[in-house]
């Protein structure tokens, strides 16, 4: 049966363009997140893209003011628990994310999907949270700018049911994506490939190769890439790719490829996360 209505759990970069793109196809989506600032973020975020979808005709204002009533935003999962899917988008860390899953498995009915939008941790493990329903969790993993972005990394857990799976594909091309499979590692493909490539271009920044700005216009005229590295990963979040590197470091035999540049940490640390904080590699105008 088709999914009606979807709750994302939490409500930054991802999870407010999971939740939008939901809703321009006709799925109510409500969004769950702890700080009220994220909602009221990820409200303006939305009224901004669906204005400018009208503005340049790619939805009518009719589909533009569905979209906006299919839309709400909570901050506890039990005012959201009407819903028969549920897409985890937290913080990228493993006991954070099993915490949530816990409270999930309490606050959804019995038949709810538990997707997780995790780039890196290990689908199992995190079921492994609610042995009782990890038949019914399953990786689901979206890529950033969500409304644009065609692909949906599809990762079965151990136990995820093929019922599951095929509610996950039936449900990411209701929404306009291309599901492709990938198996239970940690970063499964995506980030396997991607995160070495821009933890090197912070080494070749570090070691002195070259700056930011030439590296990213090495990588994009030579390699014919639409962003630079160190572009991309202001984009993605500092913090998210630190976190996602060292689930890999510790999910993949702790091979040093995987752990974290330190100079990425760095500005992790003094709060300079890329794009959502207005400074990263690169600074940023507000707005
Ligand atoms: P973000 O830092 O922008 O947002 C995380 C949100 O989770 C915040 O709004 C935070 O308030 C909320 N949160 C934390 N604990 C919570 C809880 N207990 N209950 C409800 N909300 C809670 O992070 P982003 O970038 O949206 O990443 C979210 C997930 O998506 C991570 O697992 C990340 O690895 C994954 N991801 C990120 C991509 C990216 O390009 N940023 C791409 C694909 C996946």
């Amino acid at each position: 049966m088709a999914v009606q209505k979807i709750a994302v759990i939490g409500g930054g970069t991802m999870g407010s363009g999971i939740a939008l793109t939901a809703a321009t196809h006709g799925i109510q989506s409500v969004i769950v997140d702890i700080h009220e600032e994220q909602l009221t973020r990820a409200q303006a975020y939305h009224a901004k893209q669906i204005a400018r979808s009208i503005q340049k005709e790619r939805m009518t204002e009719t589909d533009g003011k569905v979209a906006t009533e299919n839309l709400s935003y909570v901050s506890s999962m039990e005012d959201a628990n009407d819903a028969d899917w549920v897409v985890e988008a937290a913080t990228e860390n493993v006991d954070v994310k099993k915490s949530i899953f816990k409270s999930m498995e309490s606050a959804f009915g019995p038949n709810t999907v538990f997707a997780t939008n995790t780039s890196s941790i290990s689908i199992t493990d995190l079921a492994s949270a609610i042995p009782d329903a990890s038949h019914r969790v399953i990786g689901m993993h979206f890529f950033n700018p969500v409304p644009i972005m065609k692909l949906v990394e599809v990762i079965k857990g151990k136990k995820t049911s093929e019922e599951t799976t095929n509610a996950t594909l039936a449900l990411s091309e209701s929404m306009g994506k291309i599901p492709v499979p990938a198996h239970d590692f940690a970063g499964f493909v995506s980030n396997r490939v991607l995160m070495p490539m821009i933890n090197e271009a912070f080494h070749a920044w570090t070691d002195g190769v070259a700056e930011p700005k030439d590296i990213d216009s090495i990588m994009k005229l030579g390699c014919a890439f639409p962003m630079g590295p160190l572009r991309l990963a202001d984009y993605i979040g500092l913090d998210v790719c630190r976190d996602i590197m060292m689930v890999m470091y510790n999910g993949l035999d702790e091979n040093p490829k995987y752990f974290p540049n330190q100079k990425l940490v760095a500005l992790v640390e003094a709060g300079h996360l890329g794009d959502k904080s207005g400074q990263g590699v690169y600074e940023y105008e507000q707005g």
